[in-house]
């Protein structure tokens, strides 16, 4: 399998906690690599953007008031199978349904504030990254 990239957030509850470094730490233990990172505030109408397919659902502001209402942490992630990889390190959406031991089951505080966000599939990944990155800054090891 190739080497592909996915794109990860650490997201404004999981950052107000100081929680980076652990986070990080469980990305890089499990074989990804930080291929980009930079530390920002969302703006709404970018947030907006990234979070279009939930345009219509209930939860939309509530996820776009969360999603801005503090620093996140954007990063590309690269390694073997990086998009499933990343999934199963984060663990389920709801914190409370998670395995132990992922970020979500140790750093998320409800479904809404569940401490990461990660692409579901490398056509997400391309989508998102390009969001956020310009290609010449993401690192080809
Ligand atoms: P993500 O996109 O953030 O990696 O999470 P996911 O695939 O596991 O979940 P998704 O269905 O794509 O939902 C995106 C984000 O919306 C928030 N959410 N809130 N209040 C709710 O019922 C609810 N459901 C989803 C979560 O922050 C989720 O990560
Ligand atoms: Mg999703």
């Amino acid at each position: 399998m190739a080497k592909e990239l996915t794109f990860s957030i650490i997201k404004p509850n999981a950052v107000k906690k100081n929680a980076i470094g652990d986070i990080i730490s469980q990305f890089e233990a499990n074989g990804l690599k930080i291929a980009a990172a930079k530390l920002t505030v969302l703006s709404r109408k970018k947030c907006e953007e990234f979070y279009a397919e939930h345009k219509e659902r209930p939860f939309f502001g509530e996820l776009v008031d969360f999603m801005t209402s503090g620093p996140v942490m954007l990063m590309a992630l690269s390694g073997e199978n990086a998009v499933m990889k990343n999934r199963e390190i984060m663990g389920a959406t709801d914190p409370k349904k998670a395995t132990a031991g992922t970020v979500r089951s140790k750093f998320g505080d409800s479904v809404g504030e569940n401490a990461v966000h990660g692409s579901d599939s490398p056509a997400s990944a391309q989508r998102e990254l390009s969001l956020f990155f310009e290609k010449q800054e993401l690192v080809n090891e």
